[in-house]
Parts: structure tokens; C-alpha cells; sequence
């Protein structure tokens, strides 16, 4: 049996699958609510996540009725680009600022102009973005210079849990290409960087590619979770890496799209595609050896929930979604551009702001619905352009998410991106990758490849039935975010 853990954001959940690839339990813990003392902020604590971690690995343990003894590996992954500090002693300096945290916009500005946008992307293959873990350590600095002090060690939020159960400092390549730090191109931490930004190499953990076996769970760590000492833990990956892994897109022409909270569409490609622009980020991948692109819609199933949260919470999702479908595609002209949270794809711009256009007095509710779903879809579809542009190759789609849970977005998608999409027969997400890395780790599958190749299966393919009409709409749509800048800023 082979143990994946998802330290996501809302919570955690562990996943315990057999050597076939079968799902044999999965458990979730919730984490406390997101910490905001300022619009902007976002700071979780990493204690709360050791918290979790082991509530859901004993949840999982309880119900498969498995023993610690009777798990061979562990896989690690969670939401990126969280910054941990840790002093000399390994103690939580202070609570990290996570990947939502929007506040280092100076700092990411300070370091551009340290190192120079070209040249940072040379180094990083990324911008600076206020995502990124170095922006966030640059943040402490200027404002807590007494913690930045004390920092020996930062690591992302999964690292912080593997640390716990291990003691040991690691982290896994697609995990580090989210902090800036690494160079991206040759797999290793960038010295270069790190001295313009005034970071000692020493705090950096050390680097290992995703299905390796890179630490084994120590006394402590068993004592705490019941899994056995010397149990093999796997490098992991980020989520967005992780569940690439479990959707089976690992080489170039395999696509995914994500709806979450945020969005995400993913290509795995076999060099590092940089944009010049900055507009998509471009990672080492969880598979050795190869890269992956993505693009990023901050606020994805989070407009859908702002919407039924904030005009008809009396509602679940089926419903809503029945009613959007009394809608043409289309939404009788009725736009939704989906910048609640700013937007990372393509514009970079933090100050970005949504927005319903053309509505006329015939809109029902229903168009609304339809047209939140549809803006979603459009708004993944830049980066979909981003990649024709850049000549990243499209050769199959997968859905993924709550975007590929109700036949009414699937069919959008599919129309939107002009292309047929294919629905998994499972799709466990991150925590199933994770598992299949560690399976790899430990011979139980020879590859990353091999390990997708048993265990993951499309079980149906969606083809467009309405391209032209989402066409004429994402022509509209694109023009809405330059016309919109000049009127809504924050
Ligand atoms: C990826 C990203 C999110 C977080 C949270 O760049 O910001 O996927 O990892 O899930």
C-alpha cells in the first residue's frame, strides 16, 4: 500500500491506494480559516497543517483497517508557493504566507529591478510574481527584519509537513520552481539569485526530483502518525504538478484543465518554454527529466461560488447548473470576465476586477449562471492562445476539478477551447499523484510514465458542439480587459 498526502489549502487529505493504483481509502481534514488581517494577506499556520496531516492519516489507517507496518511509501504534495521560516532549531518562526497572499507586489517590483525582468527570466524562467515564495521571505525582511534574522531554514508547505515526519530538509524540483529561487532550466537552486535577493544558500533544502526517495519517516514522525520508522517518503510535488501526475500528463500534447478555486491549464513539454512576457509559469515537472507551462484564472470555482454564495444561496450547484442550461450557449451576449482576485493569466495584474457586460432586461438568472461558467472557460482559453502563440503543442485536453464534475461545464469547455475534451474514469487529484510518484520511488512501477499507463483511463471524450458561438464570444471577451483598466482598479 502507498500513502499520498494533499496539503491543500482548505485542508488535508490523505490517499491510500494498492500496487494496482486502486483507491483503497482517502480521508480529509479541514485546516483553520485562512488568516486575513489585511485585504491581501493570506498566512496559515504550519502547525495546524501537522495537525491535519495526522488526523487524516489516521482517518485513513482507520478505514482501510491497514496498519502502519502494512504502508511502503509516502508521497507529498500540497498548495505551493507557501513560505516557512524555520529557526536553527526547526521551530516556526512565525505563520507562513501562502500562495493567495497578494501583499509583496514592492518586493516582487524591487527585485525586477535588482536583477532585471530579462535576466530574472533567463535565471528562473518566471517573473516575479507576489505568488512566489522569495517575494514573500523578501516581504519579512523588510517589514520583521528581528524574524528574518533567526531564519535558518524556508521551506513550502508540504516540505514543512515531510520535515515533521522525517527531519529531514527537502524539496522536490516542481515544488521549487515556485519559489524563484531555482533555475529552472538546469534543476538547481540559482546562486545568482539568491545573492542579488541576499538569501544564504544554506537556508535552501536540499533539491531532489519527484518520485525520489529522499527521507524515511524518523522516530518522532512515527510516534506521531502511527506509519513505521524507515518508512520511504518520495520527493512529491506541488498540487499543480502532483495532479498532473494523476491525470496522466506528462508529455508534450497532453493538456489539462483544472477548474478549482483557481484554474489552471497545464502542458507538459520536454524543454523549458519560456514566455518572454512572463504571462505563463514555467516549471520543472514532478516527471524527471521534463518541464511543464501553465497558466493561472485566480478566481475559477471561485466565481461560480461567489455567485451562488452572494445571489442565490438558497441553491446547490445542480441546480444552478440546471438553470444556467435553460440559457443559450452563449448566454445571449451576457459576458462575465472572472478577475475577483486580479489575474495571474495573461495580464499579471493584481488590480484586475470582474465584471458583467451587456446585460439587457431579458436576462434571467439562468444566463447569469451560464455566463459566470462560460467566463471561466474563456478566461482558461488565453492561455490556451498563450500556447499557440508560443507553439506549445495541444494535442489532447483533460478536465479535471469541479470543471469536469457536471456535463454542463464539460460541454462549455469543450466548446470554448474549440477542441474535445476527455473525462477521466477517477480523478483523485493531487494526493493520487503523489501516491504514484512514491509507488515509482520504490520500484513499483519502473517510471512515472509507466505508473500513469496502469492506472489512469479516459473514459469518455466531449466533442465541441458549439465552437463558433463561444468563438464569436471569446472575440468579445477579449476585449473587455483593456477597456475595463482604465475604469475598475482597486
Ligand atoms: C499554483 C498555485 C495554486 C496553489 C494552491 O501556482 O498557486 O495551485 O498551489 O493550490
Amino acid at each position: 500500500m502507498i500513502l499520498g498526502i494533499d496539503v491543500g489549502t482548505g485542508g488535508t487529505r490523505a490517499v491510500l491506494i494498492d500496487r494496482q493504483g486502486s483507491i483503497l481509502a482517502s480521508h480529509a481534514s479541514e485546516h483553520a480559516p485562512v488568516r486575513s488581517e489585511h485585504i491581501g494577506w493570506a498566512e496559515q499556520d504550519p502547525q495546524d497543517w501537522w495537525r491535519a496531516t495526522r488526523e487524516a492519516i489516521a482517518g485513513v489507517m482507520a478505514a482501510s483497517e491497514s496498519a502502519g507496518a502494512e504502508i511502503e511509501a509516502v508521497g507529498l504534495t500540497g498548495q505551493m508557493h507557501g513560505c516557512v521560516m524555520l529557526d536553527a532549531d526547526g521551530e516556526v518562526l512565525r505563520s507562513a504566507l501562502i500562495w493567495a497572499d497578494q501583499r509583496t507586489q514592492p518586493q516582487c517590483d524591487w527585485l525586477t529591478e535588482k536583477i532585471g525582468f530579462e535576466r530574472l527570466i533567463e535565471l528562473t524562467c518566471n517573473p516575479a510574481l507576489p505568488n512566489f515564495t522569495l517575494t514573500k521571505l523578501l516581504w519579512v525582511r523588510d517589514h520583521q527584519p528581528e524574524i528574518f534574522a533567526r531564519i535558518a531554514h524556508v521551506l513550502c508547505p508540504k516540505d514543512y509537513v515531510r520535515y515533521r515526519l522525517t527531519g529531514e530538509f527537502a524539496m522536490d524540483m516542481q515544488e521549487a520552481s515556485g519559489t524563484l529561487l531555482l533555475d529552472v532550466t538546469n534543476r538547481r537552486w540559482s546562486p545568482e539569485v539568491a545573492e542579488a535577493a541576499g538569501i544564504p544558500m544554506e537556508w535552501l533544502p536540499r533539491l531532489f526530483e519527484g518520485p525520489e526517495i529522499c527521507a524515511r519517516i524518523s522516530t518522532e514522525g512515527a510516534a506521531a502518525t502511527g506509519l513505521a520508522q524507515g518508512t520511504p517518503v518520495a520527493a512529491g510535488a506541488g498540487d499543480q504538478g502532483a495532479g498532473a501526475v494523476g491525470m496522466g500528463i506528462l508529455s508534450p500534447g497532453s493538456v489539462s484543465a483544472t477548474i478549482g478555486t483557481s484554474g489552471v491549464v497545464f502542458a507538459a513539454t520536454d524543454a523549458p518554454t519560456k514566455d518572454r512576457l512572463g504571462r505563463l509559469h514555467t516549471f520543472c515537472h514532478a516527471a524527471p527529466g521534463r518541464w511543464h507551462v501553465m497558466g493561472v484564472t485566480n478566481g475559477a470555482g471561485l466565481s461560480l461560488r461567489y455567485f451562488r454564495d452572494t445571489f442565490a444561496p438558497e441553491i446547490d450547484y445542480q441546480k444552478l447548473s440546471l438553470e444556467a442550461a435553460t440559457a443559450p450557449p452563449g448566454s445571449d451576449g451576457l459576458l462575465w470576465v472572472p478577475y475577483l482576485f486580479g489575474e495571474r493569466t495573461p495580464h499579471l495584474d493584481p488590480n484586475a476586477r470582474a465584471a458583467f457586460i451587456g446585460i439587457t432586461a431579458s436576462h434571467t438568472r439562468g444566463h447569469f449562471i451560464r455566463a459566470v461558467l462560460e467566463g471561466v472557460a474563456l478566461s482558461l482559453r488565453d492561455t490556451f492562445t498563450l500556447f499557440h502563440e508560443l507553439g506549445v503543442p495541444i494535442k489532447a485536453i483533460r478536465l479535471g476539478g469541479g470543471g469536469a464534475r457536471g456535463p454542463l461545464w464539460r460541454q462549455i469547455q469543450a466548446d470554448v477551447y474549440g477542441q474535445p475534451v476527455e473525462l477521466l474514469e477517477a480523478e483523485e487529484g493531487g494526493a493520487f499523484g503523489a501516491a504514484l510518484l512514491a509507488g515509482t520511488g520504490i520500484g513499483v512501477w519502473p517510471t512515472v510514465d509507466a505508473a500513469c499507463a496502469a492506472t489512469i483511463r479516459v473514459a469518455q471524450t466531449i466533442p465541441p458542439q458549439n465552437a463558433e458561438a463561444m468563438n464569436a464570444a471569446y472575440h468579445q471577451y477579449r476585449k473587455i480587459y483593456p477597456a475595463l483598466r482604465t475604469i475598475a482598479k482597486a
